[in-house]
């Protein structure tokens, strides 16, 4: 299995040392444009396998991409990440080039590879990516929602004072501060319904704290986060070569699944070897589906930007 990594930003770095650490492939290449330092991260990296006992075998490389040849999976975090009091969608002028450029590289030395996006504004970063190789839509994940989901089980377990690990609860909608939906009415606590812990005005506080957990961390640490981003790109790449059927949310192409079509919104999707295999209808009442009709208003207003760049 090989695997490669196109940015090795923050977010680009750790999501390879998250594959290298769970020896998710035999070979990982991390790639970046700016020169030696995929090379040098790769190394660092290498320098930790006897620490941390993993035999994957990490190389970096600046910009050659014959070097990726033969992934089977390709997560794709180049562009700029944020500042603070900026949103991912500002990103989108710079980003789009970049993305469009690296799925054209990448496609011509592995055209079987399932490409996963991370790059920022990712729902339209997904589409474009989509649009632009005319790839099966199976083969184009844009990681979001799984990020958005584990920052919203972050927030509850803060709340109810328990572990992460026994919450269950998913962010859908648009990857952005005012289009995510964390549908707290489904999210569980070994099962239990939250709502019969928290008053109506936790559970919007634990939404409001959900949708702007990436800015906030923007705020503080003066650029994008890149821990969980990366974790989360991971956990993707996991349940794919692994072939896990891990239910996730990702940013998927629609055709008329939960009411739309023609744009990649993040939804319940099964990730496998195939790529995302199959959407899970969550059955969403009229209030969440009005929730998401207006994510996608909202991302589909920022793909047409795509048009007149
Ligand atoms: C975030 C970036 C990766 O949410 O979109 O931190």
């Amino acid at each position: 299995m090989k695997v490669t990594v196109v940015g090795a930003g923050a977010v680009g770095a750790t999501c390879a040392d998250n594959i290298a650490r769970k020896e998710l492939c035999t070979e990982l290449v991390l790639l970046d444009i700016k020169e030696g330092l995929a090379e040098g991260k790769a190394q660092d990296m290498m320098q930790t396998a006897t620490l941390l006992g993993f035999d994957t075998k990490i190389t970096g490389s600046t910009n050659d991409y014959s070097k990726t040849a033969g992934s089977d999976v390709v997560v794709i975090t180049s562009g700029i990440p944020r500042k603070p009091g900026m949103t991912r969608e500002e990103l989108i002028g710079t980003n789009a080039g970049i993305v469009k450029g690296v799925c054209e590289n990448i496609l011509q030395h592995s055209p079987n590879a399932i490409i996963i996006v991370i790059s920022n504004p990712m729902d339209t970063m997904t589409y474009l990516a989509l649009q632009s190789t005319g790839l099966p839509k199976n083969r184009i994940i844009g990681m979001g929602g799984i990020l958005d989901s584990s920052r919203f089980k972050y927030q509850l377990s803060q709340h109810l004072q328990c572990s992460p690990a026994d919450l269950n609860a998913v962010v859908i909608g648009g990857h952005g501060d005012t289009t995510m939906i964390p549908l707290i009415r489904m999210a569980t606590w070994n099962s239990a319904p939250v709502s019969q812990f928290l008053s109506e005005a936790e559970q919007q506080q634990i939404v409001q704290d959900t949708m702007v957990g990436g800015a906030t961390l923007t705020k503080l640490i003066g650029t994008s986060a890149w821990y969980a981003p990366g974790a989360a790109g991971a956990a993707l790449v996991e349940s794919i070569v692994r072939d896990e059927k891990k239910l996730f949310t990702c940013c998927v192409s629609l055709e008329g699944e939960y009411g739309q079509k023609d744009i990649c919104l993040g939804v319940p999707v099964i990730i496998g070897k195939n790529g995302w295999e199959k959407i899970v209808d969550f059955e969403l009442n009229a209030a969440e589906q009005e929730l998401f009709n207006k994510s996608a208003e909202a991302v589909r207003s920022m793909n047409d930007v795509l048009k007149t760049l």
